[in-house]
């Protein structure tokens, strides 16, 4: 009897042990484990630990890709402000409520400068079209040095996006990463682009 419950005890005790060295070595070393983690979707969860005195959780999301790096996006969201990017926000006076959000959007090259009343100052995501690119390659100096800390989601068609050297819009977009190392340029993949293209017609009933 002594023998046996001498071995369900140390059998126990391992298996405690075991469940606290897998928290401690994921609390201190950041360890993830993505192939895991990738198995139930899109996105996983990664803890950075003891960041702003807590711990946050960033999300990779594997849909968008770093054009320097290649890496999924990580982003640290909480409430998010999605700021539209017509005419009607002049005016508006939310600014100061915008820049309280933990993430502001913004689309393409939606000014801030001059309107910061109205539609804020802060940007952490731009979400940027294709077609806009060029209106961003206007003011380089502005969109990939001073504003060094806005994460570039670009999206658009395969044939404009490919990576093999006959994507337009790809091509400026690694020509821009090559003089603005600082510049967190994300493009979205042809699979996650797909995904959007039929949330899009799904919920307009059009082709975009
Ligand atoms: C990033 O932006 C800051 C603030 O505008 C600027 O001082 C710094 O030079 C920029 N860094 C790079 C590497 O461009």
């Amino acid at each position: 009897f002594l023998f046996s419950l001498q071995r369900k005890s140390i059998v126990a005790v391992s298996f405690i042990a075991a469940f606290l060295c897998l928290i401690i070595v994921r609390l201190t070393n950041e360890v993830t484990f993505p192939l895991i983690l990738n198995c139930f979707g899109q996105t996983s969860v990664k803890w950075i630990p003891f960041s702003n005195g807590q711990r946050q959780p960033l999300r990779a999301h594997y849909g968008y890709i770093n054009v320097k790096t290649q890496e999924p996006l990580q982003l640290d969201c909480d409430l998010c402000a999605i700021v539209s990017n017509s005419g009607q926000m002049a005016g508006q006076k939310v600014g100061a409520e915008i820049d309280k959000s933990s993430c502001i959007w913004r689309m393409n090259n939606a000014p801030t400068k001059g309107y910061e009343e109205d539609v804020g100052k802060r940007t952490t995501v731009r979400v940027v079209s294709h077609t806009s690119v060029p209106l961003l390659l206007k003011n380089p100096e502005y969109f990939f040095k001073e504003t060094n800390t806005t994460v570039y989601v670009i999206w658009g068609p395969f044939r404009n996006m490919r990576k093999d050297g006959n994507g337009i819009v790809y091509n400026m977009l690694k020509k821009t990463v090559d003089s603005y190392p600082a510049a967190k340029i994300y493009v979205t993949t042809e699979k996650r682009m797909s995904y959007c293209d039929a949330v899009f017609k799904k919920e307009t009933g059009k082709d975009r």
